[in-house]
């Protein structure tokens, strides 16, 4: 699939199979998604544009880099929220833009409940983090969004994704890479991905 990275790192794979674990608790599994959602940021962020700058090391002059643009991450409420950290952690000047949805039970699709993005775009590149890409409306719906706010490039960081929600988010949107732990095999009827993790926000947050 263009366009389409799962992870292929080692550290990915330990992380992601202990995340799956039905018998991972609340602390872990918030652990894990902060520290995967890392691991993946620094891979959906290697081709970031820099500029030049001269420091002095204590021996010598160098010319090294600083990143140019102005970074924005967006968390999906609920689940993005817990990839925030680690993500912010890597990029502590990026601005953090909330964008709350969630999946009407019987319809599937997106309701949004929160956007407080101001009137002029305030970032160059927005990375949309949200831990499950299942139908792919969630996603399609944020890109939506922050492309109608001026933002020209955005990255999707997910940890795991479906062919079924990655095929809808591509057709939307084939100029938006999607960043991933893994694809998995299918959603099933409630549109759950199988066999995924179960609900991202719930475990995250012991509701449910
Ligand atoms: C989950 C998940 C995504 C969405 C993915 O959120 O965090 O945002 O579902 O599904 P989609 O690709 O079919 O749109 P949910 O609606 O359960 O809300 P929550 O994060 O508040 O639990
Ligand atoms: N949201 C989740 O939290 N898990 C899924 O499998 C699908 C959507």
């Amino acid at each position: 699939m263009p366009n389409v990275f799962a992870s292929n790192h080692p550290l990915v794979a330990h992380k992601l199979t202990r995340l799956r674990d039905k018998d991972t608790d609340l602390k872990k599994f918030r652990e894990l998604v902060r520290e995967m959602a890392a691991l993946l940021a620094y891979e959906a962020t290697a081709d970031l544009a820099t500029v030049s700058r001269q420091v002095q090391t204590p021996l010598a002059p160098i010319t090294g880099a600083d990143l140019k643009e102005r970074i924005g991450l967006v968390p999906i409420l609920r689940a993005g929220l817990g990839m925030v950290e680690g993500v912010w952690e890597l990029m502590p000047t990026s601005e953090v833009w909330h964008i709350g949805l969630y999946r009407d039970e019987e319809t599937l699709k997106p309701v949004q409940y929160y956007n407080k993005l101001p009137v002029e775009p305030t970032v160059s590149v927005c990375l949309i983090l949200d831990p499950m890409l299942a139908t792919g409306g969630s996603a399609t719906a944020t890109a939506d969004v922050l492309k109608r706010w001026g933002v020209k490039k955005i990255k999707f960081v997910g940890l795991i994704g479906a062919p079924e929600g990655i095929a809808v988010m591509q057709r939307a949107h084939p100029d938006i890479p999607i960043h991933l732990a893994a694809i998995d095999d299918h959603l099933n009827e409630k549109g759950y991905i199988v066999p995924g993790l179960g609900d991202a926000g719930d475990r995250q947050f012991g509701t449910g």
